[in-house]
């Protein structure tokens, strides 16, 4: 029999064991492989003892409607920078691939999927240099890999945080408030801007455009102009005023090495006071709700075929390749192409020029 190895890193999105369950059922029509997965990435191989898990139909029957991965995952380390503690209780990492594709070998595994985001498959793009059979899988809810149009999970982010402002609507239109909602998305506005549009928000800041807070607060006075009014202010997590920086910090958490963003919603508030903007505001950091939960068919769909792609791709020997949606067609791009440059709003793009066509300010 030969043995492909499957493991999520990074952070969960809905839609992972959409395409688990691709991978095994494919496989599944095939007589001679067989499916394992690894826990918590590549953790599930480095520990000891070993967490390996065989995937077979039964198991995977009916995860494609579950949030989350049934194969754990993580955001911190990896085989490149497994964190260690030294005799001063101080924390270090050390590069432990050579270790693992050993293992690998002698469990016998002819092949490797990994589903992650841009930062796992960089992983997967080196591991393939070291002569590692691999396929990627794009994942994340903020759509940044400029490969595929869409990656898996990003529509019911959007979902999700559009009827988070719907609701934000009613409470800001019964209070004559302003409602400041902060949404992920790293350093791209997709989720914010698709949000802005989907449900009608008066203002949305992404990353792409930097904002000037003068020009924010006019749109709101407009707002306010016949005395009472409400508005909805939609933030990305990575929006930043002009000449101003990203609200974020490091992690204090051993072996995660991310940037932590949040909190630009309050930043926000804090400078519309300070330019005289006099109405009630109220902010909301809609945070991991945006990734929990089942995911909407779009991505279960478009996860499906993640998996049934990912796991002909290792049939067919396509290695150092990652599965990707480009032009309404499943295709595949190489690891190099897929990591190479940062998926950006354009901000020439008709998706921002819909969003200005109908009065939504970018406070630029
Ligand atoms: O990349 C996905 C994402 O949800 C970002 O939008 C967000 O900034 C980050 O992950 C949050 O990471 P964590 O779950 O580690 O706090």
């Amino acid at each position: 029999m030969k043995k492909v190895l499957v493991l999520t890193g990074g952070g969960d999105c809905p839609g992972l064991n959409a395409v688990i369950r691709g991978i095994v059922k494919r496989a599944h029509k095939e007589e001679d492989w067989e499916v394992y997965g690894s826990i918590e990435a590549y953790n599930g191989v480095l520990r000891e003892p070993q967490e390996i898990v065989h995937l077979d139909n039964k198991s995977i029957a009916g995860i494609h409607v579950k949030g989350g991965t049934i194969l754990k995952t993580t955001t911190k380390g990896g085989p490149f920078s497994w964190p260690v503690q030294k005799e001063d209780g101080t924390w270090d990492t050390v590069d432990r691939s050579d270790e693992m594709l050993e293992k690998l070998k002698d469990m016998g595994f002819d092949a490797v999927i990994s589903i992650g985001g841009d930062g796992s498959q960089r992983i997967s793009q080196l591991l393939f240099e070291k002569g590692l059979p691999i396929v990627g899988v794009p994942k994340t809810i903020d759509n940044d890999l400029s490969a595929t149009d869409y990656t898996f999970g990003f529509q019911t982010a959007v979902q999700e945080a559009s009827d988070a402002v719907d609701k934000l609507v009613t409470t800001a239109e019964s209070h004559h408030r302003v409602m400041i909602m902060e949404v992920m998305g790293r350093s791209a506005g997709w989720i914010a801007l698709h949000a802005a549009i989907a449900a009608g928000a008066e203002v949305c800041l992404i990353p792409e455009i930097p904002y000037d807070i003068m020009k924010i607060k006019e749109r709101l006075d407009n707002r306010y102009k016949q005395g009472r009014g409400f508005a909805n202010v939609v933030i990305a997590e990575g929006a930043m005023p002009k000449d101003g920086s990203i609200t974020a910090k490091m992690s204090d958490e051993i072996g995660y090495e991310n940037l932590r963003l949040g909190g630009v919603a309050y930043q926000l508030s804090a400078q519309l006071k300070a330019a005289g903007c006099d109405v009630d505001i109220r902010e909301m950091v809609l945070g991991h709700l945006q990734r929990g939960g089942s995911p909407v068919a779009f991505d279960r769909v478009l996860a499906t075929q993640y998996g049934v792609k990912a796991f002909e791709m290792v049939l067919n020997g396509d290695f150092g390749q990652m599965v990707a949606f480009k032009n309404n067609q499943i295709t595949q791009v190489s690891l190099i192409e897929a990591t190479k440059s940062y998926n950006y709003v354009d901000v020439d793009s008709y998706l921002i020029k819909t969003a200005r066509g109908v009065g939504i300010s970018f406070g630029d």
